[in-house]
């Protein structure tokens, strides 16, 4: 009999949040933590002038986006490998680096990729505690033995929005053993203001086990483009070339991301509109009485009570009725929260206006 390899029915397929509601025509998506300004315009032009070469391969190396990205961070172009979505970048690193028998670490309500890409190569996804829904470094090397391989933390974290600081993520590089693959996805990190944080572009360069991994599916709004990228030490740049597929972004892609990343004007009105509606939201939920973690990121964790008129299901079906898509989070262990992603103001005064009619019931 036909069987997969060992691991892959063991996958639970990713479940994204949802993107409309049944009987709604309009809606407010809140599900997804894409931005809320929407791309540049500047990307949108680029992308469109994608249409004139169509019948083309794309440049295989995405050069010009990575030229881009090294000279708006810093880095080294050769160090940079984009992905198809940042995705794309964390299942190649499972597969160059984790098989059967193998352990792959992450906190316990990591995203939700990490187990997905460890069972992808047959190794055992292990979910370590967590601190006050906080990653947490010394139970992650506690829990090390010599069968892990890689080390995934996402900085902040999706759903949490809780981060750790640079002391903290140098204590669990140094701690970790030289073998031992980290893996920073920083997917949210363009959002985070606090002065403690640090992405870890210096762990990259100072050592061959640390990468960094970046997405364009959050502050600049292209998600339905898969761009990602990574920042590697030399023979993990080697290793993800190998890997991936040879023409793994479109030219489309390519040439919105290049245009993105030149409109810092763009990304900061961004970061400036998640700096003010952040606490904002933060502020108005908790005044409705509701438990609102915090967040570095551009969403909110939100913590519902427990009786049946007002636990999370009541509250995402009450904000279903209203149009407005919030994320369910019992896939990441947290079956009494929502996970809500900072929108327009239009939509964040919507949801303080039925948060408050939903607790008041
Ligand atoms: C923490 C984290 N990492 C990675 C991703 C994947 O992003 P991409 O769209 O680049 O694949 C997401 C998307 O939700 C995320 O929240």
């Amino acid at each position: 009999m036909l069987t997969p390899r060992q691991g892959i029915l063991e996958i639970l397929p990713y479940v994204p949040g949802k993107s409309s509601i049944e009987g709604k025509l309009e809606s407010t998506k809140l599900s997804a933590n894409e931005s809320a300004l929407g791309p540049s315009l500047k990307a949108l032009l680029a992308f469109r002038e994608a249409g004139n070469c169509l019948h083309l391969y794309p440049d295989g190396t995405s050069i010009e986006l990575r030229q881009a990205l090294g000279l708006a961070n810093g880095l080294n172009p050769d160090r940079i490998v984009c992905g198809a979505g940042s995705d794309e970048l964390l299942y190649n690193l499972a597969r160059g680096y984790a098989g059967p028998g193998d352990e792959i670490l992450f906190g316990e309500h990591g995203f939700n990729v990490y187990p997905i890409v460890a069972h992808c190569v047959g190794a055992k996804p292990v979910k370590v505690p967590e601190k006050n829904l906080t990653f947490d470094v010394d139970a992650t090397l506690s829990r090390v033995n010599n069968k892990t391989r890689i080390v995934f933390i996402a900085n902040p974290n999706n759903p949490t929005g809780s981060y750790i600081p640079t002391v903290e993520l140098k204590r669990l590089r140094a701690g970790l053993r030289d073998d031992i693959l980290l893996v920073i996805d920083c997917a949210y990190a363009e959002f985070v203001t606090s002065p403690d944080y640090n992405i870890g572009f210096d762990l990259v360069d100072g050592a061959e086990n640390t990468v960094v991994t970046r997405t364009f599916s959050k502050i600049y709004a292209l998600a339905s483009l898969r761009i990602g990228w990574a920042y590697c030490p030399p023979s993990i740049t080697d290793v993800l070339n190998r890997l991936r597929a040879p023409f793994n972004l479109s030219t489309a892609s390519q040439l919105a991301g290049k245009a993105a990343v030149e409109d810092v004007g763009h990304v900061a009105a961004a970061r400036d509109h998640n700096t003010v509606w952040l606490p904002w939201l933060s502020d108005r939920l908790t005044e409705c009485g509701l438990t609102v973690y915090p967040s570095a990121a551009n969403f909110l964790l939100v913590r519902f009570p427990d009786d049946s008129a007002h636990n999370s299901q009541a509250a995402m079906a009450f904000f279903s009725s209203k149009g407005l898509i919030l994320r369910e989070t019992s896939i990441y262990g947290l079956p009494e929260c929502l996970r809500v992603t900072i929108g327009l103001e239009e939509a964040m005064k919507a949801l303080e206006f039925s948060a408050k009619e939903f607790m008041a019931k």
